[in-house]
């Protein structure tokens, strides 16, 4: 059985998709695991970050994405195949990470969710359909030592499905007002579907990314967090702090083609504070 974090947040532009990608690379390349992302993110990001728009768009055409998981389940079909759907090596990283997968999104994961929400619950929340990511991967995804989600920005029936198949979860925020605002609520929505299914979904921490060593909004914040995490039910911030870098960013262009995570990220910024993220994560989720 794979460790499976889901990274989520409700707001967008915090770095879950970022930090999916780069955590996924260190754990694939510097700890030697077998990696999945499961793009979750009608967005894509993810997705095109780790194999490229051209290659997407060939799999997309053959409708082989996350969305036809979930198409079958509202259709009553059987087309999605996980072993034609889960694209290997991924990442513009030496043309490719042995042992780092993806399963990528596709843009019409909007309808799908629209028609999850449409589907009668009565109120009965062991009616929703929350187990059709698990069910439909369970066997596929069991040779892998890590499953990592890129959670799209809302906890709507798709994040939820993400949550279910997870042990933990791992909230990116930038540390100014507006983006630490929806923590509580975060926490509380997973501690309600935990409650409500049996499922465990612990809580990893917070991870302060964007961070201005020179603003006093960042660095009261980030005490805040700090201060606040037992209490407020996330845990811990982790004190690998990922600082804005330019280098973070153009990181996620596919198209520049790198040989190696120093290449990518550099020797000092993002590189050492992923590298200690990764350690830190590996450090609490490994048996
Ligand atoms: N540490 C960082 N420094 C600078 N830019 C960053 C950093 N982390 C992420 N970014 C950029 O910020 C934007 C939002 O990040 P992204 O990972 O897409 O957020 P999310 O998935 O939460 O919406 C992207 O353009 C990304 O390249
Ligand atoms: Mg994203």
């Amino acid at each position: 059985m794979p460790i499976t974090i889901s990274l989520i947040n409700l707001k967008g532009g915090v770095g879950k998709t970022t930090l999916t990608v780069a955590l996924a690379e260190f754990m694939a390349l510097q700890h030697d695991l077998k990696v999945l992302i499961i793009d979750l993110d009608p967005q894509t990001n993810a997705t095109v970050s780790l194999m490229g728009e051209h290659e997407w768009k060939k799999q997309n055409i053959k409708g082989q994405t996350i969305v036809q998981l979930f198409r079958d389940y509202l259709e009553n079909t059987h087309i999605f195949s996980a072993r034609e759907a889960i694209v290997h090596n991924v990442s513009n990283i030496g043309g490719g990470i042995t042992g780092l997968d993806l399963l990528p999104s596709s843009l019409d994961l909007i309808d799908i969710q629209d028609e999850l929400i449409k589907i009668p619950t009565r109120g009965i929340f062991s009616q929703r359909p929350l187990t059709i990511l698990g069910e439909t991967l369970c066997e596929d995804i069991n040779h892998y030592d890590i499953v990592l989600i890129d959670c799209p920005p809302n906890l709507g029936l798709i994040t939820q499905n993400g949550l279910i198949l997870s042990q933990y979860y791992l909230i990116p925020v930038i540390p100014d007002v507006l983006s630490t605002y929806g923590i509580p609520q975060i926490v509380a929505r997973v501690k309600r579907l935990e409650t409500e299914t049996g499922v465990h979904i612990k809580p990893l921490g917070v991870i302060v990314n964007h961070f201005r060593k020179n603003s006093p909004l960042h660095t009261n914040q980030l005490h805040l967090l700090q201060l606040n995490a037992e209490k407020s039910g996330y845990h811990q911030v982790f004190s690998a702090i990922i600082p804005e870098a330019t280098r973070a960013a153009n990181a996620m262009d596919f198209t520049l083609p790198v040989r190696s995570l120093h290449d990518k990220y550099g020797y000092e910024v993002p590189f050492k504070p992923y590298q200690k993220l990764s350690e830190e994560v590996l450090s609490i989720v490994s048996p």
